[in-house]
């Protein structure tokens, strides 16, 4: 099948099927033109919980398809490859995480999306890239242990006089992008703006003109009135903002960044997918209930 009859046949198995499809804003072109939804984790979040369909298959990593699982547990969720994988998420452990509690008693346990499901339920909260500042705003601690990644965890101790413990996880793919990249891009673009994503190391941040969600940075493209804008994130969101704002230039800051777990989802993975149902999310009754809480105290808040 070439690829135009791979993407009809799609789009007769997703009408014939009831299938929403999700996209994460990281994914390659071919992925994002099909979706329903293309968003950050936050919108696809909030998108899995109302779905109204029967399937979801979720074209992103796995621990984005497990929140849409456990959200929506009544629902088939698919994820079509299984080694869509976040390194960051696996960072964390649920043992790691009761230890730290148990060293400061009192604290809240504030993880980011980006966790295994195991560690949702050992959560007070989740949050986002999106809504971190505000979930460390509201949640009745002073002190809380934020999970996984530090360089969030920096970015949000800038807005909060409560004491942040970090975990020391770290997103390969944004820990990478440095400061002499940001100097360098400046001097060679003196009237750009510089967008960064949270997970950019501390220097980075600081330096930028804004620091948002991947879908912080749609909006910000959108309106803004400068024609150059140097981008530090993944590569496929570069794509979409070159995509939606043909006046306007889009760079990477330094060399594009690639997430492998987001890039290996093809538009063939996402047709076996609906053929045979494949990979359904898996998760017990009983961890998705204790994983649900943590995840529904964040969407009622922010
Ligand atoms: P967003 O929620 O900003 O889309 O980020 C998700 C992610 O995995 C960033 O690396
Ligand atoms: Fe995980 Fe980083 Fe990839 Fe996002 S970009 S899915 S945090 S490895």
């Amino acid at each position: 099948m070439n690829q135009q009859a791979i993407r009809e046949e799609i789009l007769r198995l997703k009408r014939e099927k009831d299938v929403l499809i999700l996209a994460h804003n990281y994914q390659r072109e071919e992925i994002q033109l099909l979706a329903d939804h293309l968003g950050d984790s936050l919108e696809l979040a909030r998108i899995a919980a109302n779905a109204q369909e029967r399937m979801i298959v979720f074209c992103g990593v796995l621990f984005m398809a497990e929140t849409a699982k456990i959200l929506s547990p009544g629902k088939t969720v698919l994820l079509p490859r299984t080694d869509a994988g976040c390194p960051m998420a696996e960072m964390a452990d649920v043992g790691g995480l009761v230890a730290l509690r148990e060293r400061h008693p009192g604290a809240m346990v504030v993880s980011y999306v980006n966790s295994t499901a195991a560690v949702k339920a050992v959560t007070d909260v989740c949050c986002t890239s999106a809504n971190a500042v505000k979930v460390v705003q509201n949640v009745a601690a002073d002190r809380i242990i934020f999970a996984p990644d530090k360089n969030l965890a920096s970015w949000v101790q800038r807005f909060t006089e409560k004491t942040i413990i970090p975990w020391d996880g770290y997103c390969y793919v944004h820990d990478q992008f440095r400061t002499d990249e940001v100097t360098a891009a400046r001097a060679r673009h003196p009237d750009a703006v510089v967008v960064a994503h949270p997970e950019c190391p501390a220097g980075v941040a600081d330096l930028a003109d804004e620091v948002l969600s991947t879908s912080g940075m749609i909006r910000f493209a959108r309106e803004t009135s400068a024609r150059t804008v140097i981008v530090g994130t993944e590569a496929g969101l570069i794509e979409r903002l070159r995509r939606e704002n043909p006046g306007k230039q889009f760079l990477s800051l330094g060399s594009a960044r690639m997430c492998r777990g987001m890039k290996v989802t093809r538009l063939e993975d996402l047709h076996q997918a609906l053929v045979h149902e494949r990979h359904p999310i898996e998760l017990s009754d009983t961890l998705i209930q204790r994983a649900r809480k943590s995840l529904e105290r964040m969407l009622d808040y922010v």
